[in-house]
């Protein structure tokens, strides 16, 4: 990957930029999210093909406003502003930059001005997002005007000579029309990209680089059956064999048959070595009882980490331990943190009672869909690469009160038909996540000419981008009702369920 072409994208503080870089890659060039305040040598250094600033909150012209070295524009190496970026290139380059009478956040059909390389292609006018509290209201020299809105007289810049872009609105987001097209513009027909990104050249180069890197030692994996994890130790599997042994701690909480699937997949198609620990019966020792969400999510962890540690122990020293971090992991650490909602418990987090010399993460630099697109490309089955998130402490959040094998047994059938009736409709793929929840509650029912007294089940399904908002799922009424038949009469001890109509906020996704 060293010798990739690479855009560098200067952090300003905007709310889009992942998704800069996302688009960057999606065009086939590589792309990085760096401190706004790289040093020019380290510029010099990685010597990308081009760089992008990004948009942000702040104004150019307050104290302490992020800026660049003047020197950046002296590299010869192509530059595109956006939004903040213009400003701060036309701030920096002697124009000027005015608060605006009043702010813009909106759809815009922008006047483009299709002979500059950056709108090859482009109609006249195009819709795009303008969010912006400032503007430039003068050209730098050697500057000339590329696009314009009755509002904003000067929307779109260039200096062709030098190769500097500026574009007031997003060409990011959905929003904008075309606005990819104006990132292909950029990268092809002005930075001269080639388009050397795809997977399975990330596979190749990352098995290549691995083998250098491991040689004939050993590595340890956590493996949780979540797609992260499961790319993570096919890849290492791919470059060192059985020098790499995989832990999967089953605590029995885990969706109908999918111990067996995990285990199956990594021992039989992979040929891993895999060690699974059957531990359910001690989780639930542990669980009983035990009434409070935050306390289960505890005694799991904790116990998750002593299995692991004791498994671990067995094995003895490793050289490297693996895990499954992934881009946006890297980029938000460090990001202040709001209150604690809930407290995450992610099986696989850094384990610091391992014995071993060094981390690998091979899915460092990759976002979730490139993931999944990597996933397929070793040949896992659709179903694990596309499988919905799931919570490390499993079905145990998803059974409100204490927990008993005999709820555990009705919630796992329940959730069962659920995910079966959602793929038979076609919707597992429209949804993000959905999922069957055993409340505490019982009710009266009547089935044939005898009362019932039992369970209330929920089910629970949502859409949602990011997993920090999330709206419930409008699903077709004859695909509930389908579920709800057959949960009732499939399984005995529910007798009514009910569909959650939330949003997150206010509920979360989850129950508990
Ligand atoms: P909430 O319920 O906070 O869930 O809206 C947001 C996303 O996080 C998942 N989730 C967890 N994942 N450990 C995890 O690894 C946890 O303790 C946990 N709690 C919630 C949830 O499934 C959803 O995708």
């Amino acid at each position: 990957m060293e010798d990739n072409e690479k855009i560098l994208i200067l952090d300003f503080y905007g709310q889009f930029n992942q998704l800069i870089a996302r688009r960057v890659r999606e065009c086939n060039v590589y792309s990085e999210i760096v401190p706004f305040d790289i040093s020019i040598d380290k510029i010099k250094e990685i010597a990308p093909k081009g760089i992008i600033f990004t948009g942000g909150p702040a104004s150019v012209y307050e104290k302490d406003a992020p800026t660049v070295n003047k020197e950046i524009f002296n590299l010869g190496i192509p530059i595109l502003g956006i939004c903040y970026g213009m400003q701060l290139i036309s701030y920096m380059l002697g124009g000027n930059v005015e608060k605006a009478s009043r702010r813009e956040y909106c759809i815009k059909s922008v006047n483009l001005d299709d002979s500059s390389p950056l709108f090859d292609g482009f109609e006249n006018t195009n819709d795009c997002l303008m969010t912006h509290n400032d503007y430039v209201s003068k050209l730098p020299d050697g500057f000339r005007k590329i696009g314009y809105t009755d509002d904003c007289p000067i929307s779109a810049m260039s200096n062709e000579n030098k190769k500097i872009y500026g574009i007031q609105f997003h060409p990011e987001v959905n929003h904008t029309k075309n606005g990819i097209k104006i990132i292909h513009n950029f990268l092809y027909n002005i930075c001269n990209c080639k388009g050397d990104w795809n997977m399975s050249s990330f596979v190749e180069e990352t098995v290549q680089s691995l083998k250098e890197k491991i040689r004939d030692k050993k590595a340890l994996c956590a493996l949780s059956g979540g797609v992260d994890s499961s790319v993570a130790a096919v890849l290492l599997n791919k470059a060192i064999g059985k020098n790499l042994t995989c832990i999967f701690v089953d605590h029995g909480l885990l969706r109908k048959n999918e111990g067996d699937e995990v285990e199956k997949v990594f021992k039989e198609q992979f040929d891993i070595n895999l060690i699974r620990v059957n531990a359910k019966d001690k989780f639930l020792s542990k669980l009983a009882g035990v009434t409070d969400p935050e306390s289960k999510r505890k005694i799991i962890g904790e116990e998750f980490i002593r299995t692991f540690e004791e498994e671990a122990k067995k094995i003895g020293k490793v050289d490297f331990l693996v895990q499954g971090t992934i881009y946006p992991d890297v980029i938000e650490s460090g990001v202040g943190k709001g209150q604690t909602i809930k407290s995450h418990h992610n099986v696989g987090g850094l384990p610091d009672y391992v014995d071993f010399k060094e981390i690998v993460e091979p899915l460092r630099n990759l976002f979730k869909d490139e993931v999944r697109k990597t996933g397929l490309e070793l040949g896992i089955p659709e179903n694990l690469v596309y499988r919905q998130p799931f919570p490390g402490p499993g079905l145990a959040i998803r059974i409100i009160g204490d927990i008993t094998e005999e709820k555990l047994e009705i919630l796992k059938e329940a959730d069962y038909i659920f995910r079966d009736e959602i793929a038979k409709a076609r919707l597992d793929r429209v949804l993000n996540q959905y999922f069957a929840v055993l409340t505490n509650l019982r009710s009266v029912g009547v089935m044939g000419d005898d009362r019932t007294y039992d369970y209330t089940l929920a089910l629970r399904a949502v859409e949602t981008s990011d997993f920090m908002t999330a709206n419930f799922a409008k699903i077709p009424y004859d695909v509930l009702e389908n579920v709800s038949t057959r949960i009732v009469n499939e399984i005995t001890n529910i007798n009514r369920i009910v569909y959650d109509i939330t949003s997150k906020p206010p509920a979360t996704i989850e129950w508990e």
